[in-house]
């Protein structure tokens, strides 16, 4: 299982001015922490209650039909498009360049094992999407469009536009190039689907976008490039299994929501910095800053009562940022805590050769790179708490689907235990919706015409 040492926000090491005293913290939120559990178990399989995602661990069926379809379009691809935006693509995107080898398109095909390339459009900056539909051969490519809403402007003006090639290219067959990921019924994207006879997957009822990674949204793409989805379940299930444990205690995911609840409410460090020393993991970062961010940031607390909350999260990699941030995080304003994330053992052992005998790099040869970065994750770890900056580190066994997986389930629900401790609403997202309402307003979408004609004035031009 993956681990979480804390011992670097406890006022032992920290100091009581900034250091958390947690064996009194925790025992005394340990009842709340409790309910907080317990009520999240009971109301999960409730409609309306956005908690169907930690039913995703146990998800044969999909898991089942993902499969049979990749096994289908196998070999007719070399590449697949995923078209989607923020928990449409964020989880795809990271938990790709974790497992699929570094470099993956760029490598030959037979090094990548007869599998596609796989490509993330996930904005709409009309340059970097022409060069890609110049670059991409739209025959061989597989378009896995994903919206949940089926209405999202970035996501279906990008299919809009793949569509009308691939038809002019394909003819009517241009549709076995599609697979759309929606909701099972409503939607523009789901009418459109049913009337040209795509393919589709089901973005699951009650599951929101940011915590979609393991429903058909993350699993077809995963599928489709050969990641072994059944691992990466497993791994979601374990850690739910684990996470069911009610004691604080034993519950990494609870012990970090009260970590941070307590960092940002008692001691003033409202800045949740995630860096992992992996280039692999770096767009765990990315995906975590979604998270953390659309969950817990609130104007109203769950009683109507304007709270304005949520701590604010930040992306960062170990080692590159060593020499860009943490001058800033050891020596700045107490306003942060920093998540390390550890992996124990690499893939590849790279050894640094002895190849000069000057003073000042001799040292580092005939050690590996290996022993160089995780030196460099414990050594940053320790400055920070000696300049009383709390941190804390995940680890991770080994980079591969079911540690990563159980990572990101673990994410997900120490969010939705901080969301019940800031007493607001985890799984809605009212300051996303409202741009998106006015990007249809400007964009001159039916329904929208007095919104427009507001915006317009205020945005004076
Ligand atoms: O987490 C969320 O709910 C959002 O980030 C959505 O995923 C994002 O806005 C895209 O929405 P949709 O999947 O409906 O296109």
């Amino acid at each position: 299982m993956i681990k979480l040492n804390y011992k670097n926000v406890t006022e032992q090491v920290i100091g009581e001015q900034y250091g958390l005293n947690i064996e009194k913290e925790f025992n005394e939120y340990a009842p709340k922490i409790q309910s907080i559990i317990m009520d999240l178990n009971l109301r999960k399989d409730k409609p309306g209650q956005w908690l169907q995602w930690m039913n995703l661990g146990y998800n044969e069926e999909t898991v089942w039909y993902v499969k049979e379809y990749a096994a289908m379009v196998e070999g007719r691809f070399d590449n697949i498009l995923v078209l989607g935006i923020g928990g449409s693509a964020l989880g795809g995107i990271a938990v790709t360049e974790a497992l699929l080898k570094p470099y993956w398109n760029l490598l030959s095909t037979s090094d990548r094992g007869n599998q596609p390339r796989i490509f993330f459009l996930d904005n709409i900056d009309p340059d970097q999407i022409n060069a890609l539909l110049n670059m991409l051969d739209l025959r061989r490519t597989l378009v896995n469009v994903i919206t949940k809403s089926g209405s999202t402007a970035e996501t279906m003006s990008q299919f809009m536009i793949i569509k009308d090639r691939m038809q002019q290219l394909l003819g009517d067959d241009y549709r076995k190039n599609i697979v759309a990921t929606t909701d099972k019924q409503s939607g523009i994207l789901r009418q459109i689907a049913n009337e040209e006879g795509y393919k589709t997957f089901v973005v699951p009822d009650d599951v929101g976008g940011r915590f979609s990674v393991f429903s058909a949204v993350g699993l077809v793409p995963f599928a489709l490039v050969g990641i072994d989805i059944d691992e990466i379940v497993e791994g979601v299930k374990i850690m739910d299994l684990a996470l069911k444990n009610t004691d604080i205690w034993k519950n990494i995911a609870a012990q970090n929501a009260l970590i941070h609840y307590l960092m940002d409410t008692k001691k003033g460090h409202y800045l949740s910095v995630m860096m992992p020393y992996s280039s692999r993991l770096k767009y765990v970062s990315d995906w975590y800053v979604q998270l953390w961010a659309e969950s817990l940031g609130k104007e109203v607390d769950k009683n109507g009562n304007v709270v304005n909350v949520g701590p604010t999260p930040i992306k960062a990699l170990g080692a590159t940022d060593q020499h860009s941030q943490i001058q800033l995080y050891n020596e700045g304003k107490h306003d942060k805590i920093i998540n390390f994330i550890r992996v124990e053992e690499f893939d590849t052992h790279l050894e640094i050769p002895k190849i000069f005998d000057c003073t000042g790099v001799n040292y580092l040869g005939g050690k590996s790179i290996n022993e160089l970065i995780n030196a460099e994750a414990d050594s940053t770890a320790v400055a920070l708490a000696d300049f009383k900056r709390p941190n804390l580190t995940i680890s991770l066994p080994k980079v591969n689907a079911y540690y990563l997986s159980q990572l990101f389930y673990m994410l997900e629900v120490q969010t939705a235990i901080a969301g019940e401790l800031y007493n607001i609403n985890t799984f809605n997202q009212p300051g996303v919706e409202q741009a998106k309402n006015y990007t249809y307003a400007l964009m001159g979408r039916a329904g929208y015409e007095e919104s427009r004609e507001t915006l317009t004035c205020k945005i004076g031009r």
